[in-house]
């Protein structure tokens, strides 16, 4: 009961406040240089999970040990908040050095343009940890 009530809380919410567009259909199979404003981009769901891809996994080598920030499910926000400027990715570090885009070393594979593109907007849209 109490579920079903906060369900239609956040329901309502929703036709009142136009920021949530979730029925927005867009496509994300393309590769893509700037995620769309409706998008939304969470930390959690979007960005997180992309320091740990199979055949892509930043973890192997950010995990605690071999390299600074620790990328590691749980402790990578703690890690990236240093090198971050929330609203500026372009002038961020963690922006300026990933794989496909000035990363130090050879890590053996890069991001794809979606990829950056997410991790962009999420910086340029203040690094929440949403
Ligand atoms: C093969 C090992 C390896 C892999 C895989 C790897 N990195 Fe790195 N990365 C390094 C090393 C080594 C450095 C230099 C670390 C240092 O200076 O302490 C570095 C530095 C960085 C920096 C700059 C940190 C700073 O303090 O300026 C960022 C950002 C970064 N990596 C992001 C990533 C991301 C995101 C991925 C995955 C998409 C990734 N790296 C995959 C080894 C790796």
């Amino acid at each position: 009961m109490k579920k079903r009530i906060s369900l239609l809380l956040v329901g309502s919410l929703c036709l009142w406040n136009f920021s949530c567009y979730y029925d927005e259909e867009i496509d994300l199979s393309q590769p893509i240089e700037e995620i769309p404003e409706e998008q939304v981009i969470s930390f959690r769901t979007d960005i997180e999970p992309l320091f740990s891809q199979s055949g892509k996994d930043c973890t192997a080598c950010h995990n605690g040990n071999v390299a600074s920030p620790d990328l590691r499910e749980g402790n990578a926000f703690a890690g990236i908040t240093p090198l971050v400027i929330p609203g500026d990715a372009e002038n961020s570090e963690f922006y300026q050095k990933l794989p496909g885009n000035g990363h130090p070393i050879d890590a053996g594979f890069v991001l794809n343009n979606t990829e950056i593109a997410f991790i962009k907007g999420w910086i340029d849209r203040g690094a929440e940890n949403n």
